[in-house]
């Protein structure tokens, strides 16, 4: 990589929800950045909402009107692959083989010094490294959403990505203001899921073992343990079916029935109470989003 890690050039790819705001994110830091996505609608729509959300910013008088309107002078879009750059940061579906394939057909655009990292939430980067020529030169960097304000990065390393790439991940994720978390060998899940998943599992077994009620447990995961939100106000905060799903991919994958949902979560994705958005999960909420109860 030629170019000061204060000023590289970046392809972000997928302008959905990760790929937008990790996109405003690096223009804010001062990187010349070029959005790519398949759909012509996915970036107007996602620059249009960009441009919301920073205007409220700066009415709110969080950053400057100059700071943003400089930022979006340095942000473009395209729906044409481009290699002239010092780093992808792919945030496409999350399908392997769509993954790999965009892999490939970057590596072979790029200059022998582009670091190619991802932002896969289930995909450990030896599974997308091995479908380019540069493994030493990939890596996973998994921001969490909101990107715009959530400050953890994992960079995580697969077993061929070199120190050197590593590091300058890192030195550009402490440049665009967020904090590093470096996993030195790859896993599924990462750090920060494993541990959010550990939580929900241990307090769905200690709730189907009649342990205690689900606000009891809410309540000790608050009161005890300083977390913001119990495990189930979480679950129907993010979505019931969210957690669901990722459940259903790992065990279609391993056949192992400890990574299957819990027979609470498969019965609640049955019925459609899938938390908040439904009105009803774990808890019972009103029109206004207020929770008014228990649910089971
Ligand atoms: N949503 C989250 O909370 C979250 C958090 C962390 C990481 N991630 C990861 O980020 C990635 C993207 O997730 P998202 O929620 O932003 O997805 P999304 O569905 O909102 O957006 C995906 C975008 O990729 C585009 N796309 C699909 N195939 C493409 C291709 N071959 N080339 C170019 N563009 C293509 C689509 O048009 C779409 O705009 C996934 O790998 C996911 O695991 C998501």
């Amino acid at each position: 990589m030629d170019r000061p890690v204060t000023a590289m050039k970046v392809m972000v790819a997928g302008a959905g929800a990760m790929g937008s705001q990790i996109a405003m994110v690096t223009a804010l830091a001062g990187h010349e950045v070029t959005l790519y996505d398949l759909d012509p609608t996915m970036l107007e729509s996602s620059v249009a909402a960009l441009r919301g959300r920073m205007d409220s910013q700066v009415a709110k008088g969080r950053r400057t009107a100059d700071d943003v309107d400089a930022a979006f002078a340095r942000l473009t879009t395209t729906t044409a692959l481009t290699g002239d750059v010092d780093l992808v940061i792919e945030a496409i579906v999350e399908k392997l083989e769509i993954k790999r394939q965009f892999f490939t057909d970057v590596d072979a655009l790029c200059g022998p010094g582009t670091i190619l990292a991802s932002n896969s939430s289930s995909f450990v980067p030896s599974a997308m490294a091995s479908a380019t020529e540069r493994p030493d030169r990939f890596v996973n960097l998994h921001f969490f959403n909101p990107a715009l304000v959530m400050r953890c990065v994992e960079v995580v390393r697969g077993p061929e990505t070199s120190d050197e790439t590593a590091a300058t991940a890192v030195a550009f994720v402490e440049q665009i203001g967020k904090l590093p978390v470096v996993l030195d060998k790859e896993i599924p899940g990462f750090v920060a899921n494993r541990l959010l998943n550990a939580v929900r599992d241990e307090a769905l077994a200690l709730y189907e073992g009649g342990y205690a009620g689900i606000e009891a447990i809410d309540t000790a995961a608050r009161t005890a343990l300083g977390y913001p939100m119990g495990p189930f106000e979480l679950m129907d905060l993010t979505g019931v079916d969210i957690g669901y799903h990722t459940k259903m991919g790992r065990f279609a994958e391993t056949g192992d029935p400890a990574d299957a949902p819990s027979a609470t979560v498969s019965a609640l994705v049955e019925r459609g109470d899938l938390g908040r958005k439904t009105g009803r999960g774990f808890y019972l909420y009103d029109d206004t989003g207020a929770r008014v109860g228990k649910a089971i």
